[in-house]
């Protein structure tokens, strides 16, 4: 599956936030990819607002992991927003405990996913930001295993 949505602002991609939020489930692990100051972390509150988390997701730069409790439906769910920038190997992953997050009560967002790649779960939902400054971005939706493909169906096409 790849799904392409162009955003001409900050709001615009916080909506398109919102709209993947309303599509996630407990167990989702979502990489955020692109270049510093993209949007990962607009897209993330994004998804914050969606799954009513009712304190403003920040950006974890320098906290590495912030959890946050949120709901499904009725039911509550943990999201966890990492941002692994800072690391330099793939090994500091597992000292951090990147992987124990991966249940299925919990929703994962990780920005700057490059070094977890090997332990990523194989049906990682990836999105990718092209674009920074004040360009528009390009988003891309893509994943190569779960049932993403369904889940997205119409995805490209909401505007509420
Ligand atoms: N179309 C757009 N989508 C998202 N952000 C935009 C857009 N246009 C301009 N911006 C601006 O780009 C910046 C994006 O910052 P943000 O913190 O979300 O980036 P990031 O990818 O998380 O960066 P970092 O790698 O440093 O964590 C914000 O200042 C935002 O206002
Ligand atoms: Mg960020």
């Amino acid at each position: 599956m790849i799904i392409n949505i162009m955003s001409g602002s900050a709001q615009e991609t916080n909506l398109w936030g919102q709209r993947l939020g309303r599509l996630l489930r407990g167990g989702d692990v979502v990489c955020l990819m692109g270049d510093l100051g993209s949007g990962k972390t607009a897209l993330a509150q994004g998804v914050g607002l969606a799954l009513q988390v009712t304190s403003p997701l920040t950006s974890p730069t320098f906290t590495l992991i912030q959890e946050y409790s949120g709901r499904i439906g009725d039911k509550a769910i943990q999201l966890i927003h990492m941002d692994l920038y800072r690391l330099q190997q793939p090994e500091e992953v597992e000292v951090i405990g990147v992987t124990d997050y991966f249940q299925q009560d919990t929703v994962c967002l990780i920005e700057w996913p490059e070094v977890a790649q090997e332990y990523l779960p194989a049906d990682f939902l990836l999105v990718e930001i092209e674009g920074n400054g004040e360009m528009p971005r390009r988003l891309i939706f893509q994943a190569e295993a779960g049932d993403w493909e369904e889940r997205f169906r119409g995805f490209a096409d909401c505007n509420d």
